[in-house]
């Protein structure tokens, strides 16, 4: 129960506020807010009631009872109904719509916009079952940090989210918790605006460019309908998450293509479990899917353009090296460098075991429709392939398509003896040419 304490510091404050200023106010909005956090402390005692002897709020739930505003900057509005996410309005601030038998967290929906929202939403995340961001400008240098929610948070994108220019590592958007569910409201933008730090060299070079958005260490979890655009550099990364769900996301970096964009992968997992990524639509400049350790993990009714296409690896090298219990499926991959990727680290080692590719769909891939290669040393290939991290178990099944004339059709480069239990099935891969320096190929499997 320790966790009402700040709710009621809240509704406390809140009151204060409510009974200084009585005249009644109209909802406020826009991005106009500033400097009020959630806890007004020292403005005295006032006496909010408790939600079941509150007047309009029968049961708990609540009735629409306006609130004043204290100054033009704040408002507060009442739900109406649980369907409504918006419920409640607080300038940049947290409150409040609670129910009287919330056992351990509050129930309080916050809307938060503007310059202070994402510091205000920061302070008040705990508080807070419903964190609307609408239209919220997130400081140059500074994450909007919704790490640490409390279990069950849902998080709304609504309007657009903006952030200031630093040269700097990011993330420009962090979100762990468990249960937590993020969302976007119909029309929000989470917009990095990149073109201000791409220079061609993306994380390989030239300015520090932020990482765009973590979702690190999230436990049954959902990312739902999220639309960003022109990253910085990297995209969503994946990591220590067990459980996660990243449903219809939609990222378009298009723009990087002539301004500059470059290593803006779309999803990086790394050390997570339980992770399906179903529904995304990606534009950008580098791998649509790269993972890089991870079990059971799913990637499916993609459509992925303009980048180096659904990657595993580079496997090794890092803390975790182990990428198991993959399946990659009824996916499109056009416009882009290869189709089909798998690439372990040459001297590392680590493995790459019961990987299933099926139903992918392949056009215009510039270099390789299916490269397979275990000879990766810092970004390149070396040509010289070693054995340390096996491919096993690995199943194609339904990889079609069209690679552009001067690409190759499939290259595949194991080590000896470190491809095995392969099986191929109506793998077909035309347009390019026939690769000569395929090496090690295991039985099931063909250049
Ligand atoms: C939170 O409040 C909404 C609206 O009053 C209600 O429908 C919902 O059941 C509440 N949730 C919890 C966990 O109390
Ligand atoms: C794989 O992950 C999904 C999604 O989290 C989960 O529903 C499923 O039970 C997991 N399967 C295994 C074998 O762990
Ligand atoms: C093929 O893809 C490349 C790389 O994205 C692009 O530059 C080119 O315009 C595409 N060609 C066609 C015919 O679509």
């Amino acid at each position: 129960m320790s966790k009402i304490t700040p709710l009621f510091t809240l509704l406390l404050s809140i009151s204060a506020v409510v009974q200084a200023v009585p005249a009644p106010a109209p909802q406020a909005s826009g991005p106009e807010h500033h400097g009020h956090h959630g806890h007004h402390g020292g403005h005295g005692h006032g006496s909010w009631p408790p939600y079941s002897s509150r007047p309009g709020v029968p049961g708990g739930k609540p009735s629409s009872v306006p609130l004043p505003s204290a100054t033009p900057t704040v408002s507060l509005l009442r739900s109406t109904s649980s369907a409504e996410p918006n419920a409640a309005t607080f300038a940049a601030s947290a409150i409040i719509t609670a129910s009287p038998d919330a056992s351990d967290a509050s129930n309080a929906s916050c809307t938060f916009s503007g310059s202070n929202g994402a510091a205000s939403a920061s302070k008040s995340k705990k508080s807070c079952s419903t964190i609307v961001l609408s239209d919220v400008a997130v400081p140059s240098g500074t994450t909007l940090d919704l790490t640490d929610l409390e279990d069950g948070t849902a998080v709304i994108f609504e309007g657009t989210t903006s952030f200031g220019y630093e040269e700097w590592e990011g993330p420009l958007v962090s979100v762990s918790g468990t249960g937590i569910k993020v969302s976007g409201a119909s029309g929000h933008v989470i917009d990095g605006d990149g073109s201000r730090w791409w220079d061609g060299k993306g994380s390989n070079g030239g300015t520090t460019k932020p990482k765009f958005f973590y979702a690190h260490d999230l436990t049954s979890s959902t990312i739902t309908g999220l639309n960003l655009k022109n990253s910085p550099v990297q995209v969503f990364s994946v990591d220590g998450s067990t459980d996660l769900t990243l449903d219809s996301i939609t990222i378009d970096d298009s723009d990087g293509d002539s301004q500059g964009g470059h290593n803006t992968d779309a999803f990086d997992v790394g050390e997570s479990t339980g992770i399906i990524i179903s529904g995304a639509t990606v534009y950008n400049q580098d791998d649509c899917l790269a993972i890089n350790s991870g079990k059971n993990i799913t990637f499916t009714g993609g459509s992925c353009s303009g980048g180096h296409g659904l990657s595993i690896g580079s496997v090794g090298g890092r803390d975790d090296n182990t990428v198991s219990d993959v399946t990659i499926s009824n996916s499109k991959i056009s416009n882009s460098q290869n189709g089909v990727r798998i690439k372990t680290v040459y001297d590392a080692t680590g493995s790459v075991s019961g990987v299933t590719y099926k139903d992918i769909t392949l056009s215009n891939i510039t270099k390789y429709g299916i490269v397979i290669e275990q000879d990766y040393e810092n970004g390149s290939p070396t040509g010289k392939p070693t054995t340390g991290v096996p491919i096993t178990d690995l199943t194609l099944d339904g990889i079609t398509g069209d690679v552009a004339s001067d690409a190759t059709n499939i290259y595949i480069l194991c080590g000896d003896g470190s491809c095995s239990d392969w099986t191929w099935n109506e793998v077909s891969v035309t347009g390019g040419s026939t690769s000569d320096e395929c090496k090690n190929i295991p039985s099931g499997a063909s250049c």
